[in-house]
């Protein structure tokens, strides 16, 4: 007799802007999969582990002074291999649904189009990094530059309080949101793009249908 495997989680990420809602998206994904008594873990990036942690400060916080593009690209690049071998692919293994807070998508559009490295070099590291996994769906929540930047100080009651990708100008969020919506539009079969002003519980709905296909 073979022996029985279990059959594999799962692999969702969410992809946005920064200020798109995708931590509540994310929340909604998790409660309704629990409910349906399925096995979820949510996670983020750059993070998820704990050198992966250390990453993100290093590479959001200021006060590690100017940080070469490269550099970069590859910090994002090493926190994502960890987070596959360490987390992701054993959650997978074991049945359970992964649900990242971004995953190689956001390299591709930030450190490839918004810091003009390119896509393909972005990739080809990504590839390496992660031996070429990827999601089963993607959801993209769309958000124009300025309504983003509204709802993060929103958020921080009116304070406007940013990172080192956030603190960028508008045009690169922009450069950033048409990158995305580009990668969507290449691969329409992993895909589902919503836009991101719409009620949270819109969106949670259109999320689920789309999830009843893929499951
Ligand atoms: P985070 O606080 O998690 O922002 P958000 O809630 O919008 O996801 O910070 C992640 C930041 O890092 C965000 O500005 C996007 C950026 N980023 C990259 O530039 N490249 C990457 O590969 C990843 C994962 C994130």
């Amino acid at each position: 007799m073979q022996p029985s495997s279990l059959p594999r989680g799962l692999f969702i990420t969410f992809e946005g802007g920064d200020g798109a809602g995708k931590s509540t998206q994310l929340r909604l994904l998790r409660e309704a999969l629990q409910e349906h008594g399925m096995g979820v873990v949510t996670t983020r990036e750059p993070g998820g582990t704990e050198i992966g942690e250390k990453l993100r400060s290093l590479v959001l916080e200021h006060g590690h002074g100017q940080i070469d593009k490269r550099t970069e690209a590859l910090i994002y690049a090493a926190a994502r291999a960890a987070h596959v071998a360490q987390f992701i692919t054993p959650h997978l293994s074991q049945g359970t649904h992964v649900v990242s807070d971004r995953f190689v998508d956001s390299s591709l559009a930030y450190q490839g189009v918004g810091r003009g490295l390119g896509i393909a070099a972005v990739a080809a590291i990504n590839d390496f990094a992660t031996g070429s996994l990827s999601p089963d769906l993607t959801i993209l929540l769309d958000i124009s530059a300025a309504d983003g930047r509204a709802r993060r100080i929103a958020s921080t009651g009116g304070v406007e309080v940013s990172d080192r990708l956030e603190a960028e100008p508008d045009e690169f969020h922009e450069n950033i949101r048409q990158a995305f919506l580009s990668l969507a539009h290449a691969a329409p079969e992993r895909y589902l793009v919503l836009d991101a002003n719409q009620p949270a519980e819109d969106l949670h709905a259109r999320i689920m249908d789309r999830l009843q296909a893929v499951l």
